[in-house]
């Protein structure tokens, strides 16, 4: 191995920690700080080309590939296809230990070069690790005069960083899903429940009165009895339609958010008595059916919280469409929000939850006066003048 005169300082090293520490502590996008930690890691040791790959769950492949110093979508386009991780990339992951070589070609573990990759020599790698877990790589080339045993402790900090910022997103991601599973199992247990004491309960009466309609020698009882059984079946019907509405609105599918949420607010004033006003202005145009059905949830869920904790008289629902960005707001008149949740609550968290994994945003506000929850979510932007 050859040291040459370009050793990085010891002050190099501990400015690209402080730099790459504050990245990790702002509160900056996996992709945006992976980006600048390879950045820093190319800065620092003088190399010319830098890449990270982080595995994918199945640890068959890359899922995401970032790039510093060369341009990432020509040579995409050159290439056709991202790393797959074989070869020395494999070998790394394979055998997660730093790698450092002179001539990255002259080694039996590579595969070589696809065609339109710019030429490589030297070359300093080192796995992305966690506790012992392997969650990618991050690899140098192209440094004059070849990489030192400096570059790859440098190096090796920062690939320590990386992990831990790819750890935590996994974790947070995976928490989050469990929890909108959660929300999703909870709901359909309540609606289990509810199809199996009303709607059972229904149709067995039903079922009962039919056989008394059966046996009935009398012409006007079995009269009275049918028209009784008419008017349960009207209810069971009711019953049955409104908790189709429930689990999925064809308003929603047929006719969009608007109509869909004037429905929901028509069902709860004849439910609870609540007035509730529906203003909309979204325009002509559907947005995304993710964007329509997280609104249309979470307007559920907090006007069911209206009727069942605020005491409110009434409450508003307002859509408003900006170029790019959805808001929605549902307001009530009631006595606010008291004292703190019942540790199973999953209501607002799961509001919360929704509306992140769109990139969205949501504020509640509550006071004596009542409660305001409004979100904000993040859509393609309408065409200019349609605005
Ligand atoms: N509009 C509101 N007015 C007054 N209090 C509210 C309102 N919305 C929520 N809350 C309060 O916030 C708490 C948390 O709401 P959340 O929806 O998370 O849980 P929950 O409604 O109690 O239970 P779940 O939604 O899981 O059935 C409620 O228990 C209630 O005390
Ligand atoms: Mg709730």
């Amino acid at each position: 191995m050859v040291e040459t005169m370009e050793n990085t300082t010891l002050e190099d090293r501990l400015r690209a920690l402080i730099e790459s520490s504050a990245a990790l502590s702002s509160d900056l996008d996996l992709d945006v700080l992976l980006q600048r930690l390879i950045e820093i890691a190319t800065r620092m040791t003088g190399a010319r080309y830098a890449a990270l790959g982080v595995l994918n769950e199945a640890r068959s492949g890359l899922a995401l590939f970032y790039t510093h110093g060369l341009d990432r979508d020509r040579a995409l386009k050159e290439i056709g296809h991202l790393p797959a991780g074989h070869g020395l990339l494999g070998a790394l992951i394979a055998d997660p230990r730093p790698l450092r070589l002179d001539d990255l070609q002259q080694d039996p573990r590579s595969s070589g070069f696809p065609a339109g990759h710019p030429p490589m020599t030297n070359f300093l790698g080192v796995p992305v690790l966690v506790r012992g877990r392997v969650y990618g790589n991050l690899y140098l080339t192209e440094k004059a005069g070849g990489f030192t045993a400096d570059d790859e402790e440098l190096v090796s900090l920062l690939a320590g960083q990386a992990g831990i910022a790819i750890e935590l997103s996994q974790r947070v991601a995976r928490d989050s899903l469990r929890r909108v599973l959660q929300g999703q199992e909870l709901e359909r247990r309540r609606l289990a429940r509810e199809l199996h004491d009303e709607t059972g309960q229904a149709l067995t009466s039903i079922l009962l009165g039919l056989k008394e309609v059966e046996s009935s020698p009398d012409a006007a009882a079995v009269r009275a009895a049918t028209q009784r059984l008419r008017e349960l079946v009207v209810e069971t019907l009711q019953d049955v339609r409104a908790l189709a509405v429930e689990l999925r609105p064809r308003a929603l599918d047929d006719f969009g958010l608007t109509a869909a949420l004037e429905r929901l607010a028509e069902i709860f004033s004849q439910k609870s008595g609540l007035t509730v006003d529906v203003v909309a202005a979204l325009g002509p145009a559907r947005l995304p059916e993710e964007v329509e059905t997280t609104l249309y949830r979470i307007a559920q869920e907090a006007l069911t919280n209206v009727v069942k904790h605020s005491g409110a008289a009434s409450a508003s629902l307002v859509l408003r469409r900006r170029r790019d960005r959805v808001f929605l707001l549902v307001e009530d008149d009631g006595g606010g929000i008291q004292g703190e949740p019942r540790a199973d609550a999953i209501g607002l968290v799961g509001m919360r939850e929704r509306t992140a994994l769109l990139g969205g945003q949501l504020r509640l506000e509550s006071s004596a006066n009542g409660t305001t929850v409004s979100v904000e979510v993040p859509v393609p932007p309408l065409a200019e003048g349609l605005s």
